[in-house]
């Protein structure tokens, strides 16, 4: 007896991030869309803990405890007082170390995939506590579709979504590690005032009314500049996209994937040709959103 489950990546179309926090974590306004590009996590009991991966970035993925998946598999464990002893196979479509929360997907693809194997009946509440103490991330992974996070991210609303947005994916060359980049990000903006982030308005109506024109105009990644200020080559990367008639082009979260709005899905297989002519990444993607969250399949 074997269950799977089916977790999405995500951009952030906007990521505001304020002055780092006591605790070393930053305050954000983050407004996640979850795209079709997929991870899947398959769970199957076995005599004790085992994670493998498949797929083209599998070499990247760590497979002892610190596997977020892994991490899942004994934190449900621990709070329902049994062994997790499951083998976690991951089926990797999302870029490692990307920016697109792949290590996120499958930690809430875990948890959704060993409460379903385990039948813990666990509350929707309870799993998202614990894909909070996961990681900021991971709780957005579980829920899907589009949603505004504040704290550190983790504390999710909902939000209403009047179409779909297609976008290409410029994965690069190598990874990037979040704390570097939040790193970064405090070492740029040593003696400047941060302002308290707060979500944008017009970006909130623009995804209402599934406007591409006008979320182009209104994204935007406080982290940019640091993940260029760590991986300068991916100004080249933007530029090229720009120059396909990308609506927009900015860094996906803490990066280093790039991420292209398009009009359309013919647009989007437009700009995915030439950013793949550009020889300014390593592979390139396309993906619409909102898409729903980590599902059994
Ligand atoms: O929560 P998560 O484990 O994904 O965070 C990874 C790292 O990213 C943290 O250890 C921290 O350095 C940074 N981070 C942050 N502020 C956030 C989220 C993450 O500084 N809101």
């Amino acid at each position: 007896m074997s269950v799977t489950v089916r977790v999405p990546a995500k951009v952030n179309v906007q990521l505001a991030v304020g002055a780092a926090r006591p605790d070393g974590f930053h305050d954000l306004a983050n407004v996640f869309l979850a795209v079709g590009l997929y991870d899947e996590v398959t769970v199957t009991p076995a005599d004790e803990l085992r994670v493998t991966c498949a797929g083209p970035d599998a070499g990247q993925v760590p497979l002892d405890r610190t596997n977020l998946a892994a991490r899942a598999a004994l934190a449900l464990a621990e709070r329902y007082g049994r062994d997790a002893d499951v083998h976690l196979h991951i089926a990797k479509d999302i870029p490692v170390a990307g920016g697109m929360a792949g290590g996120s997907a499958d930690g809430a693809g875990a948890l959704l995939a060993c409460d379903a194997l385990w039948g813990t009946g666990a509350s929707r509440e309870e799993l998202l506590a614990l894909c909070a103490e996961l990681g900021s991330d991971v709780p957005f992974s579980l829920v899907g579709g589009a949603a505004l996070g504040t704290g550190r991210g983790e504390r999710l609303t909902e939000l209403e979504v009047g179409g779909a947005f297609h976008w290409v994916f410029a994965m690069a060359a190598r990874g990037l590690s979040t704390p570097a980049v939040f790193r970064e990000f405090d070492r740029l903006a040593r003696g400047r005032e941060i302002p308290v982030p707060v979500a944008s308005q017009d970006l909130l109506g623009a995804l209402a009314k599934g406007d591409a024109d006008a979320l182009a105009a209104a994204v935007s990644n406080d982290l940019q500049p640091a993940a260029l200020s760590l991986f300068p080559e991916l100004a080249d990367t933007l530029a090229a996209g720009r120059a396909a008639g990308a609506l927009a082009s900015l860094v996906s979260g803490s990066g280093p994937t790039t991420a292209f709005l398009a009009r359309d899905a013919e647009g989007a297989e437009a700009i995915a040709g030439a950013l793949r002519a550009s020889g300014t990444c390593r592979t390139v993607r396309t993906a619409a959103g909102p898409v729903p969250g980590a599902a059994l399949v």
